[in-house]
């Protein structure tokens, strides 16, 4: 069985999702690495010189892959929820947790360069988190609250999932 985390970018996904493989003693994937790594370019070149659709459809295709991982903690991009044919499968893997982090705490700790949807625009981060958190909702089997440390985040984690 997977764990397959969503949120929004500088949920603290990764960071959770790295300790959380640690303590439960799974493997830890990033789908933006694998797709960094398939590609060989940069998400942020892959915008530009390619489109977001086309981003969206290499994302796609890495959660297709993902589906088939055993026993992994996998921290997704912000925008797989978009496609539901990918997150459907994933979500047929495992345990889909929503890492909810309240988008004043995302503006607090986040460096936004290099992520080429938000750069450094506030607005556009509230508006995103407008826009996903219904789908972030629909597709969790579990909505952790990453209100407080991490610490606290990691212990709610394992009790819900251990
Ligand atoms: C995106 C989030 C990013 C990355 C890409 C698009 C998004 O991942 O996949 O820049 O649409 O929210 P993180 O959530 O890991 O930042």
């Amino acid at each position: 069985m997977n764990i397959i985390l969503i949120g929004m970018p500088g949920s603290g996904k990764t960071t959770i999702g790295k300790r959380l493989a640690d303590i439960l003693g799974m493997d830890f994937r990033d789908l933006d690495c694998m797709i960094e790594e398939e590609t060989g370019r940069s998400i942020p070149d892959i915008f530009r010189e390619s489109g977001e659709s086309h981003f969206r459809d290499i994302e796609e295709s890495v959660c297709r892959k993902a589906a088939s991982f055993e026993n992994t903690v996998i921290s997704t991009g912000g925008g797989a929820i978009l496609r539901q044919g990918g997150m459907s499968l994933l979500k047929e893997s495992g345990k889909v947790v929503f890492l909810d982090t309240p988008v004043d705490t995302i503006l607090e700790r986040t460096d936004f360069s290099g992520r080429p949807l938000l750069k450094d625009d506030a607005g556009r981060i509230r508006r995103l988190h407008e826009e996903r958190i219904s789908l972030y909702r629909l597709y969790a089997d579990i909505v952790l609250d990453n209100a407080g440390s991490a610490d606290e985040t990691l212990k709610n984690a394992v009790n819900v999932l251990d």
